[in-house]
């Protein structure tokens, strides 16, 4: 069985090709013309999609030495993400979906996130604790059973990825944020600086980051908004350590609440080596699993793997499915 995955969600065109759960292909494209504006232009993204996919799939089917008859079924993200870039991968996936005569499969991006686990670690059992920590979403998740998800905790305001983009853009440094704070942490003393760990006192399980950001934009105005090249590393080890604490603190947290002692991680912040190093030392008493680096930020392989699993229980889409920019992790389409 060979399933086609499409995820324009955001700033990454891509497309993968799953066959009887292996990911024999797997094309990202990162768009580059957006780091000059320091964050993801959602009309430049929709555009550039447009431009990408049909030669993004080619080489996705060229390198699976396939063509496009063999497919069984097109698996394409509908939310959640931005409305045009979601567009432009749905439009394309209902063409392929017309044109070969094959089913389409609407996917939840999050979900996807959640299940990209399953790719290298098949024998993960239910029930575990998934922290999803994204661009758009920080929320810790209990994991009963396949579509059986309740929610534990969210943030009140910015998700973890946003405070990572957003401290890069105020410290000057490029986007995707994460990435660059985290290559500018690894010379740096994470204890330099003290920035805040909002809700550490709580005993609820949610998150809040816009204080954190706040507090990083009045030390970056003592320095008249340009932070010196040799304080540079201290002050962005010292801010991603306060991200880092407040999920372990709230993950702890679920762990106690739960007595759930297998830890999944998914999203692009799970791709953050301090992060996973950390929750792996944080719960030695728990299995902590997440996903290699290539599968965490965003990628088809994930798309089209879940659309194969989807794809065996018999769960398609029609063809007039929309696109859902806000779609929540428990928000089922069929
Ligand atoms: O899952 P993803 O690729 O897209 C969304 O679904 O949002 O996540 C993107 C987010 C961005 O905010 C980016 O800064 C963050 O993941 N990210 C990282 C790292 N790599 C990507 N954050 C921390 N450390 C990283 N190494
Ligand atoms: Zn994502």
């Amino acid at each position: 069985m060979n399933i086609l995955g499409i995820e324009t969600s955001c700033d990454e065109t891509a497309v993968s090709i799953c066959q009887n759960g292996k990911i024999i292909s797997s094309i990202v494209d990162s768009q580059q013309s957006h780091s000059e504006f320091g964050g993801v232009v959602p009309e430049i993204a929709s555009r550039m999609h447009e431009k990408l996919l049909l030669n993004t799939m080619s080489t996705c089917l060229n390198n699976a030495l396939m063509s496009k008859k063999e497919l069984d079924a097109v698996a394409v993200t509908v939310g959640p993400g931005l409305m045009g870039a979601l567009l432009t991968g749905v439009s394309f996936a209902k063409g392929l979906s017309v044109g070969l005569d094959i089913p389409l499969i609407a996917i939840n991006h999050m979900e996807a996130h959640l299940f990209s686990n399953f790719i290298e670690y098949p024998d993960l059992k239910f029930p575990f604790l998934c922290l999803l920590v994204s661009g758009g979403h920080t929320q810790i998740w209990n994991v009963n059973d396949f579509r059986d998800y309740q929610l534990l905790g969210d943030t009140r305001d910015d998700a973890a990825g946003e405070a990572f983009d957003k401290g890069a853009r105020l410290l000057g440094l490029s986007y995707p944020g994460g990435v660059e704070i985290e290559k500018k942490s690894k010379n740096g003393n994470p204890h330099k600086y003290k920035f805040p760990i909002a809700l550490s006192k709580s005993d609820k399980i949610e998150f809040s980051f816009s204080g954190l950001k706040s507090s990083l934009l009045r030390f970056t105005q003592k320095y008249d908004g340009k932070i010196p090249k040799d304080i540079l590393p201290d002050v962005a080890s010292s801010y991603q350590f306060a991200i880092i604490d407040a999920l372990l603190n709230k993950l702890k947290l679920a762990v106690e609440k739960t007595k759930i002692n297998t830890i999944v991680i998914g999203g692009g912040v799970a791709a953050n080596c301090s992060l996973r190093e950390k929750t792996s030392f944080f719960f030695k008493n728990s299995k902590v699993l997440y996903p290699s680096l290539k599968l965490c930020t965003d990628n088809a392989a994930m798309i089209a793997f879940l659309g194969e699993k989807l794809f065996k229980k018999g769960i398609k889409s029609n063809i007039s499915v929309g696109v859902y920019p806000n779609l929540k992790l428990d928000d089922f389409l069929d």
